[in-house]
């Protein structure tokens, strides 16, 4: 698997802190396809994220482990409230600005979706670019699951990421996936140096900037050590096009397991 500059995505994930590479081209057999449908799938039913109702924003979230001494990925239980609810919860520490310290919980995934061999593949593709500390693979590293649709139809509202600032994870490593973007104005993604995380995309000088692009092609994707790099995407506008607009993408994140005895 090489990139045009003849280095693996891993090493240069390694160099530059970050990468953009098109899956699709990788995963280019029907099989496949018929199952990225299947993905799609669980974009058209999204409950509406709780902690902004006016952001335009539906999500689902649900949790892994992959087990490196064996690459064997597995799916973490559902939280199921006292009235029955399934949930799974999220936690960023002091990383998220808008939500600091704050355990949020969303809809999980469908047990449907889970099943799907791709998502599967997709995740441990992206762990195999990661790169860790020797010990730090003695224990299981955690897998953060995203569906994110940001989508609308007023021509004044604007769809926008949570936090809506440049901003650094906290999570080691973070891959984001397009699944659609249509009749799109926004959505551009920004990878910037460190130091920029906690400004306003404006306040980025421009010799801080590593790259601004936008993902148009299902599959189109993008991985980044979050440690090495700031990253941020702009709200999603409707277009010309239609009357409405969506871009849905599945974000993954990896952070390694740490026992805390408080
Ligand atoms: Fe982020």
């Amino acid at each position: 698997m090489k990139t045009v500059m003849g280095k693996s995505k891993a090493e240069a994930l390694k160099e530059t802190g970050y990468i953009r590479f098109d899956l699709s081209s990788e995963l280019d057999h029907p099989q496949s396809m018929e199952q990225f449908r299947q993905l799609a799938q669980e974009f058209e039913d999204m409950p509406l994220d709780p902690y902004n109702k006016k952001a335009h924003r539906y999500r689902r979230y649900s949790r892994g482990v992959i087990l490196p001494w064996s690459n064997e990925f597995h799916w973490l239980p559902n939280y199921q409230t006292s009235d029955g609810k399934q949930l799974c919860e999220y936690y960023q520490g002091a990383y998220n600005a808008e939500h600091k310290e704050e355990y949020r919980a969303f809809s999980p995934l469908s047990e449907t979706t889970k099943q799907i061999p791709l998502l599967t593949k997709i995740i441990l593709h992206d762990y195999e670019q990661t790169f860790w500390d020797k010990r730090t693979l003695t224990m299981p590293i955690h897998v953060g699951v995203h569906f994110v649709k940001m989508f609308v139809s007023d021509p004044h509202a604007v769809s926008v990421a949570s936090p809506n600032l440049v901003h650094q994870d906290g999570e080691p490593f973070t891959f984001c996936h397009l699944v659609e973007r249509s009749n799109v104005v926004g959505a551009t993604n920004l990878i910037a140096v460190p130091e920029c995380a906690g400004k306003k995309r404006e306040e980025v000088r421009p010799d801080q900037i590593y790259e601004e692009f936008e993902l148009v092609h299902p599959l189109e994707s993008y991985g980044f050590c979050d440690s090495m790099v700031s990253h941020y995407v702009s709200g999603v506008r409707l277009g010309t096009d239609g009357e409405v607009a969506v871009r849905s993408a599945i974000l993954i994140d990896y952070v390694p397991t740490v026992i805390s005895i408080p």
